[in-house]
C-alpha cells in the first residue's frame, strides 16, 4: 500500500498524463497513445480519487461530467465587456474600413491584418487563474453572462488546467471563443432525438446553445460540443508579458493547450484579406463546421488600443459576411418519391428562389414524422436553408401567414408507381413499398445506381433515358443492359448515331469492372462503397462472396448484424441470383481484388489530403487498400505515408512535422506501380 503522499504525488502525475494525452487525442489529432492505453490511465485516476477522494482537484481531468446544478444559471460580471462585430457585406465595404483606419492612424504604408473564420457557435469567456479553468461565462448582454462552467467543463477540446510550455501564464486570465458543434455531429444529433421522438435542432449553432443550457452536465457531456479560441479579455499580466500581435497570441494559446484554428493566417493590407476571403469562401464547404464569414484583425494591439472602440463594436476589427444561405419561398404541391429500396420520401415542390446564390425548386422532406413536426401544408410559406453543398432543408413554416384552413398532408396507402399497398416503418415515420423490381420506379432507381459513376461508371446513361428504356420495356433490371443494340437506343427520343455508339461501347466497357465496384452497384441495403470494398478485399472473388456465410460476414471490419442480414437476404433472394447470372453470361467480370503483395504498401497506415487529378478519392482508397494499405482518415504517429494532393489541408504540416513520408501526385504512379 502505497503512502498518502505517494497517493497524492501519483494522482498529480496521472491526472497530467491524462490530460496531456487527451489534448494530443482531441486538439493535436495526434495521439501517441492508444486507446486502451489511456483507458488504463483514467481508470487508475478515477479508482485512487474514489479511494482518497480528499485528493480530487476541482480540474482532474475526471471531473469533466459534473454534478447536477441546483438551480438555473448563476450570473457572472465579465472582468473585461465582450464586444460584438461591426458586418461588411461587399469588398467595398472593405476597403471602407481600411481606409478609416489608414486615416485615424495616419500611416500610409501596409497594415497587417489577422484572417479567422468567423465561427457561427456560441461566444464564450473563460476566465484562468493560475492556470487553472476558474470561470466559464456566456456572452449575455456583454457586460454580463451566464455562469456555464459546469457545462464547458464537458468540452473535450478544452484543457481545464493550461500548460506553460513556452511563454508565462499570467495569474489571471480572461479567453475568449466560440462553442460549437460540426455539422455531422449536428445531424447526427437530430437524428439520435428524432428517433427519440424528441424536438429537434434547427441548426449546429441552435444545438451548441441548447446543449449549453442544459441545467445536467451530464446531458451536455453526451453533446459533440467543440470549441475555438480566438482572443483574450482581461488579464493581469504581473511577472508575464504577452504577445504583441493577435497571430502571435493565437499561437501562444495555442501553445497552452487552447484549440485555435488552423485556417488563421496574417496577412499584409485590405488585398490580402480580400483574397483571403475569396479563397475561403470556396473551401469552406470542406470545413467539418459552419462558418458565416471571416474577421479581419488589425494585428497590432498597439494600433488596436490607439484604434478604440465605437459603441460596442472595436475599430479595429470587422466581420465580412457570406451572402445569406436562407431564403423564403411557398410550398406549389407535395409529391412521393420512389427511392431504391423502396422507401417513400414526400418531397415539397417550391416557388423557385435563390439561396446561397443557387435556385432552389424542389427539398427533401424526408419522412412522415418530418412533415408531422414541422407542420407543412401546401400553400405553407417556409424558410429554407442551405449549407454549401448540402441539399435545401425546409427549417421552419411560417404558421401565421397561413391564410386558409389546409387540410393536413395526409400519407399515401398505395405507391404512386406500382399502386401495390404500403408497409409502415418505425411506428408509420418510414413508408416502404415491397413491391422491389416489379415496382418501375424501383427499376429505374436501380439501374440509376448501377450506372452511377462509382458504381459501373456507364456514361451516358441518365434518368431519361433508363425511364424510356423500362416504360419500352426494353429492360426490366440492370443484366437487361448488356443486351441492348444500337438500333434499340436509336429508337429512343434524343439518340443520334454518335451517342448510340458511345452508350454501347461504355456499357461493354463496364464489364471489366472492379470486384468491390460490382458487389456495390447491386444496391443491397446498407452496402455503401466501403462495405463493398471490405467485403471485396475479404472474398476477394465473386464466387467466394457469392457464398457468403453469415457467421463470416459478421467478422468483417464495419459489418454489422443489419447489413449482414441484407447481404444474407440478397444472396437468397433467387430473382437477385439470377440477375447476377444473366450478368456473369453477358460477360461482366467482377475481377478478383488484387493480392496484397505491394512491399512498398503493403501494412503501410495512409492519410489522403487534397484532390487528385488523376484519380478520385474514393479510387485511390479502393486502388491503396487492394494493395494492402491501411487508409485513416487522422495523422498520428502510427501513419506512415500522406499522400498530398491540390488543396491539401493542415494535414500536410502536421505530416512534416512528425517526420512522416510525404507522396505528392507526380510521385503516386511509382508509388503504385
Ligand atoms: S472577435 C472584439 N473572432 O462573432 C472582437 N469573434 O459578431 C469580438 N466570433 O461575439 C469578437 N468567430 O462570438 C471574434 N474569430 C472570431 C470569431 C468571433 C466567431 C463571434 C463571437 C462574437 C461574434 C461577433
Amino acid at each position: 500500500m502505497k503512502s498518502k503522499s505517494e497517493v497524492r504525488l501519483r494522482i498529480n502525475e496521472l491526472s497530467l498524463s491524462v490530460h496531456k494525452h487527451s489534448h494530443r487525442y482531441h486538439v493535436l489529432d495526434d495521439p501517441i497513445i492508444s486507446d486502451k492505453e489511456f483507458d488504463l490511465l483514467f481508470s487508475e485516476l478515477l479508482s485512487l480519487e474514489s479511494k482518497f477522494p480528499e485528493f480530487i482537484s476541482e480540474n482532474s481531468p475526471t471531473q469533466r461530467v459534473g454534478s447536477k446544478l441546483a438551480e438555473g444559471f448563476q450570473k457572472i460580471q465579465h472582468e473585461e465587456p465582450m464586444l460584438s462585430l461591426e458586418n461588411a457585406f461587399d469588398d467595398k465595404e472593405l476597403v471602407e474600413f481600411e481606409r478609416r483606419i489608414k486615416d485615424r492612424l495616419l500611416v500610409e504604408g501596409e497594415l497587417d491584418f489577422c484572417c479567422e473564420p468567423k465561427i457561427d457557435g456560441v461566444a464564450v469567456n473563460l476566465l484562468y487563474q493560475n492556470g487553472g479553468l476558474f470561470k466559464a461565462a456566456t456572452r449575455g448582454d456583454g457586460k454580463v453572462g451566464e455562469d456555464i462552467l459546469h457545462n464547458v467543463k464537458t468540452i473535450t477540446t478544452l484543457p481545464l488546467v493550461l500548460s506553460e510550455e513556452s511563454l508565462t501564464i499570467p495569474e489571471l486570465i480572461e479567453i475568449r471563443g466560440e462553442i460549437y458543434i460540426e455539422t455531422k455531429d449536428f445531424e447526427n444529433l437530430n437524428k439520435g432525438l428524432r428517433e427519440k421522438g424528441e424536438k429537434l435542432f434547427a441548426n449546429p449553432r441552435n444545438a451548441a446553445a441548447g446543449s449549453l443550457r442544459q441545467l445536467d452536465p451530464k446531458i451536455t457531456s453526451t453533446r459533440p460540443l467543440k470549441l475555438f479560441v480566438h482572443g483574450v479579455g482581461a488579464s493581469n499580466t504581473k511577472n508575464s508579458v504577452l504577445p504583441e500581435t493577435q497571430f502571435d497570441m493565437l499561437k501562444v494559446l495555442s501553445n497552452w493547450g487552447l484549440p485555435t484554428n488552423s485556417e488563421n493566417r496574417l496577412v499584409s493590407g485590405i488585398r490580402g484579406c480580400i483574397n483571403y476571403f475569396k479563397e475561403t469562401q470556396e473551401r469552406r464547404k470542406l470545413f467539418p463546421y459552419e462558418i458565416d464569414g471571416i474577421v479581419f484583425k488589425v494585428d497590432k494591439f498597439n494600433l488596436q488600443m490607439e484604434l478604440g472602440n465605437i459603441a460596442r463594436a472595436p475599430r479595429w476589427a470587422v466581420a465580412r459576411k457570406f451572402p445569406s444561405e436562407t431564403g423564403i419561398s411557398c410550398i406549389k404541391s407535395i409529391s412521393f418519391q420512389v427511392g431504391r429500396v423502396g422507401s417513400i420520401t414526400p418531397v415539397a415542390e417550391l416557388e423557385p428562389v435563390k439561396v446561397g446564390g443557387v435556385v432552389i425548386s424542389h427539398a427533401s422532406l424526408h419522412n412522415f414524422d418530418e412533415i408531422k413536426r414541422l407542420d407543412i401544408r401546401v400553400g405553407d410559406e417556409v424558410l429554407l436553408k442551405r449549407a454549401g453543398d448540402v441539399i435545401p432543408q425546409i427549417v421552419k413554416v411560417h404558421v401565421h401567414k397561413r391564410e386558409k384552413k389546409v387540410a393536413k398532408v395526409q400519407p399515401p396507402k398505395v405507391c404512386p408507381s406500382c399502386q401495390n399497398k404500403l408497409i409502415k416503418e418505425e411506428g408509420g415515420a418510414i413508408l416502404r413499398c415491397v413491391a422491389h423490381q416489379e415496382c418501375p420506379s424501383q427499376q429505374v432507381e436501380s439501374i440509376k445506381h448501377f450506372v452511377s459513376r462509382d458504381a459501373m461508371n456507364i456514361d451516358g446513361l441518365g434518368e431519361k433515358i433508363i425511364t424510356q428504356l423500362v416504360e419500352k420495356n426494353l429492360i426490366t433490371d440492370i443484366s437487361d443492359l448488356y443486351l441492348l443494340n444500337q438500333d434499340q437506343l436509336l429508337e429512343l427520343e434524343g439518340f443520334a448515331q454518335k451517342s448510340a455508339f458511345k452508350l454501347i461501347n461504355s456499357i461493354e466497357k463496364s464489364k471489366g469492372t472492379s470486384l468491390s465496384r460490382f458487389i456495390y452497384s447491386l444496391g443491397i441495403r446498407e452496402v455503401g462503397e466501403s462495405t463493398a470494398l471490405n467485403l471485396a478485399v475479404y472474398y476477394g472473388t465473386l464466387n467466394h462472396f457469392l457464398n457468403a456465410r453469415e457467421e463470416d460476414l459478421l467478422e468483417i471490419k464495419d459489418i454489422g448484424p443489419i447489413a449482414t442480414k441484407f447481404i444474407c437476404d440478397f444472396l437468397n433472394h433467387k430473382p437477385s441470383r439470377q440477375i447476377i447470372s444473366k450478368l456473369l453470361s453477358s460477360g461482366v467480370k467482377a475481377a478478383p481484388s488484387l493480392e496484397r503483395s505491394n512491399p512498398k504498401l503493403s501494412g503501410k497506415t495512409i492519410v489522403i489530403t487534397g484532390s487528385f487529378n488523376s484519380f478520385s478519392r474514393n479510387k485511390l482508397k479502393e486502388e491503396l487498400i487492394q494493395l494492402g494499405a491501411n487508409v485513416t482518415t487522422s495523422i498520428s504517429s502510427k501513419t506512415d505515408i500522406l499522400l498530398v494532393g491540390e488543396n491539401p489541408g493542415s494535414k500536410a504540416q502536421k505530416a512534416e512535422n512528425l517526420g512522416i513520408q510525404v507522396v505528392y501526385e507526380e510521385e503516386l504512379s511509382r508509388l503504385l506501380s
